[in-house]
């Protein structure tokens, strides 16, 4: 669904990756691990069309969109959901929502909604709510239902968990994993949270310094002495 080859990006004289290949296919979730600063978000900047690539190829469902911008990768199938998750606090989670929809062109946005609602009861229930008021874990929800209002092949998050309680990880990890098995949804999941990269993933890479070093399996998160070697834990 999502091939990337040779990426390299940066910030101005700033390298961050160095070559980065990567593929995730239909209903597979692959999650990216790795220390501060080895460049995660980067990879999802690069992959999203937030940030340029300097070299390399990226295609979504064989359609190469390395030289086009973020909105019409959008439109090709990438949903990005940024570290921080970007919501608009203001709007209520009807009119976040309605943002969303956007990039799924030509379609009945009010259809997506109801689809995306059945995975998101508690957005339904209250639709009418300004998103600011939410908990932490309510405006992580939102901002991933958003993205899926732009009916993606495929999506990228970073860092769901970051300062969320562990009730609403769990639900979460849960949620994307069905998303990926009823929906067929690719997912590339940047998470430093074991336990949702464990109950989430098909497979896992290790990131470091701008390239993938290693392809690990979610069960060897749990062996510590893999963890240690593969993360420097
Ligand atoms: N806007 C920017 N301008 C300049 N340098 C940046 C910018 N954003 C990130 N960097 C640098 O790029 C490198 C990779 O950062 P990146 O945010 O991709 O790491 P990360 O793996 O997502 O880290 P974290 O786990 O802390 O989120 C770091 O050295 C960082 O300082
Ligand atoms: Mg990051």
């Amino acid at each position: 669904m999502l091939t990337a080859s040779g990426l390299r990006s940066g910030y101005g004289a700033l390298p961050v990756l160095h070559g980065v290949d990567i593929a995730v296919g239909e209903g597979e979730v692959v999650s990216v691990l790795g220390r501060n600063g080895a460049g995660k978000t980067t990879l999802l900047r690069t992959l999203s069309g937030a940030l340029a690539a300097q070299s390399g190829q990226i295609s979504v469902g064989g359609l190469d969109v390395t030289r086009r911008p973020a909105f019409q990768r959008a439109r090709a199938g990438i949903a990005y959901v940024p570290q921080g998750r970007g919501i608009f606090g203001m709007l209520t989670v009807e009119e976040n929502l309605e943002v969303g929809t956007r990039a799924a062109v030509g379609s009945d946005t009010t259809d997506i909604r109801q689809r995306v609602f059945q995975y998101f009861p508690i957005l339904k229930e209250r639709s009418g709510q300004r998103a600011g008021t939410f908990s932490g874990g309510q405006q992580q929800m939102l901002a991933i239902a958003r993205a899926l209002c732009g009916q993606p092949k495929i999506l990228l998050l970073d860092e769901p968990a970051e300062g969320i309680q562990p009730s609403i990880v769990h639900e979460i990890g849960t949620l994307v994993r069905r998303l990926a098995d009823e929906q067929g949804l690719a997912v590339l999941l940047v998470e430093q949270n074991l336990d949702l990269v464990m109950s989430a993933s098909s497979r896992c890479l290790v990131m470091d310094k701008g390239r993938i070093v290693h392809a690990i399996q979610p069960e060897d998160l749990k062996d510590e002495v893999l963890l240690k070697q593969f993360l420097a834990l």
